[in-house]
């Protein structure tokens, strides 16, 4: 068995020590101090406070850029010695109705990353009457991180990370500000492990970030080895590993707090393709090069497992993960070959290159038989996906109203962006077989829809809702809080559903 690289230890979090400044404005005394300002509303107290002490260059810059309070509109001065910090941004926030929670991220995030190109340590958020303080934290955290360990530094100009975030407001903003630094580190988790290439992000290594959650209260954790899925008889997983050298793993990651009923746990389910070559339907060579990240459902539930092992919600919380390569080889699985999956249900092989459905769907009966109330499963499942509905929304089925809005709800409230697609049982009839119980494969036409009806197969009495994250699990390029690489889409969202 070949061995990951020696990276598969170093975890870069990179994240900037948040904390809150109960001061005035223009005492704060970091590198660079932000101001937000609502479209058609007069300046707040604190950037009349700034404006003053820098004689009215503020509010002369913002009438010269012609400055309207339009969300990303920046106006950004050095204060040159007329007060504590070196710099001031004053952004616009647009209205004020419309300041939602990923507006709140993009502000502070934009602030961050200005502090960055600046070389300046700290930055100083002025918390915008009626936003959230956890959201502006967060989004200095999100917005100050990328991931840079394969890069090497330049001595000439080394990297520069800004070391800390403060929201300035009166009050006590301490449980605020340990809640952003939880959900930080667990979106920053799912965007490195996303992020990371395929030679450092493995199976195995997967397995390792899942037995760390282990040191938690209320946590166990079960990883089944390549012996233990073969005699398990996970037909789905056994095919789809069988291509490559890396041996694939199951991840168990189970929360019960003491009282919990586990009947009315959740079980988190992610799609862990570290790569997708397509096996033998092997993709194109231009196909192949972002399929490093066809474990973003994987790093979607786990970043959002580091976030509730530390919330401790009263609910019981199950995670699982099937992970392994897709590969051509000689031991690799074939078109027409006919498995036998975890749950007993044959199913004919069509394409080799729709493999994470068939891995979902051992991972999907094995949560049937914790019987939870609910079973979500994330997987960057397929092109036609992307192809719907674009990067930015992903597509939610369920085949109960209730969960699919309870889910759309939760996605609501944190600013993740869900449509819900249209199970359809006349498409279902596509993925029939003469040759076994079905195929791995329906007809050109509505492929995310077949693929969601395929794991439908495996959910059993079981609530289920999946999302097809193919689009928002990868940008390619910054914009807002969001990096360019991994996202964490989902982490928010299934820290929501959890009650955490
Ligand atoms: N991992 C891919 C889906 C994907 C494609 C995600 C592009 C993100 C961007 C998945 O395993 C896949 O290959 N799906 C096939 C399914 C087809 C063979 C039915 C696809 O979408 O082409
Ligand atoms: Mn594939
Ligand atoms: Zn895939």
């Amino acid at each position: 068995m070949i061995q990951p690289t020696a990276f598969v230890n170093t975890f870069e979090r990179c994240l900037m020590q948040l904390s809150s400044f109960a001061g005035d404005a223009t005492t704060f005394d970091g590198g660079l101090l932000v101001l937000g300002r609502y479209a058609d509303e007069a300046p707040s107290a604190a950037e009349l406070a700034v404006d003053a002490a820098l004689g009215g260059a503020l509010s002369k810059a913002a009438a010269r850029l012609l400055f309207k309070g339009k969300p990303r509109q920046t106006v950004a001065l050095d204060t040159l010695g007329q007060l504590p910090c070196e710099r001031v941004m004053l952004q616009g926030l647009g209205d004020r109705a419309d300041f939602a929670p990923a507006l709140q991220r993009d502000f502070a995030a934009l602030g961050a990353r200005d502090a960055k190109a600046m070389r300046l340590d700290e930055i100083g958020v002025v918390l915008p009457d009626g936003a959230d303080a956890t959201e502006i934290a967060l989004g200095a955290a999100l917005g100050g991180w990328a991931y840079t360990t394969l890069i090497t530094d330049d001595p000439e100009r080394p990297r520069f990370a800004v070391k800390g975030a403060r929201v300035i407001a009166s009050g006590d903003l301490s449980a605020a500000i340990a809640r952003a630094e939880i959900l930080a580190e667990a979106v920053i988790l799912s965007r490195q492990l996303t992020t990371e290439p395929p030679n450092v992000c493995t199976p195995e290594r997967l397995a390792e970030v899942a037995r760390a959650l282990g040191e938690q209260p209320n946590v166990t954790v079960t990883v089944l080895d390549k012996a233990a899925i073969w005699d398990k008889g996970m037909g789905g997983l056994i095919a789809v590993s069988r291509g490559s050298r890396r041996d694939p793993r199951f991840i168990h990651v189970s929360y019960a707090p003491p009282g919990a009923d586990p009947e009315q746990a959740i079980a988190l389910v992610g799609k862990g393709i570290t790569f997708d070559s397509g096996g033998l339907c092997i993709k194109t060579a231009q196909g192949q090069t972002e399929m490093h990240m066809d474990m973003g459902g994987a790093s979607a539930v786990l970043g959002a497992m580091h976030a509730i092992v530390r919330l401790q919600p009263k609910q019981a919380v199950h995670c699982i993960v099937a992970a392994c390569e897709n590969m051509p080889d000689g031991d690799a699985y074939k078109p027409s070959e006919v498995l036998t999956m975890y749950s007993g249900r044959t199913v004919e092989i069509l394409n080799t290159d729709a493999e994470g459905r068939l891995v979902l769907a051992d991972a999907i009966h094995y949560a049937t038989e914790l019987k939870p109330r609910l079973i979500i499963d994330l997987a960057t499942l397929t092109g036609a996906a992307l192809v719907a509905l674009g990067p930015y929304y992903t597509a939610l089925y369920s085949d109960t109203d209730g969960i699919a809005d309870e889910v759309l709800a939760a996605g609501k409230a944190v600013d993740e962006r869900l449509w819900r697609m249209p199970l359809d049982p006349k498409l279902a009839k596509t993925l029939d077989s003469g040759r076994a119980d079905g195929t791995n494969l329906g007809i050109r036409w509505g492929g995310s829809i077949t693929a969601a009806q395929f794991l439908q197969q495996f959910k059993g009495d079981c609530g289920w809702c999946h999302l097809d994250i193919a689009g928002p699990a990868m940008a390619d390029k910054v914009d807002g809080y969001i990096n360019a690489g991994g996202t964490g889409f989902g982490v928010m969202t299934l820290v929501a559903l959890a009650g955490a």
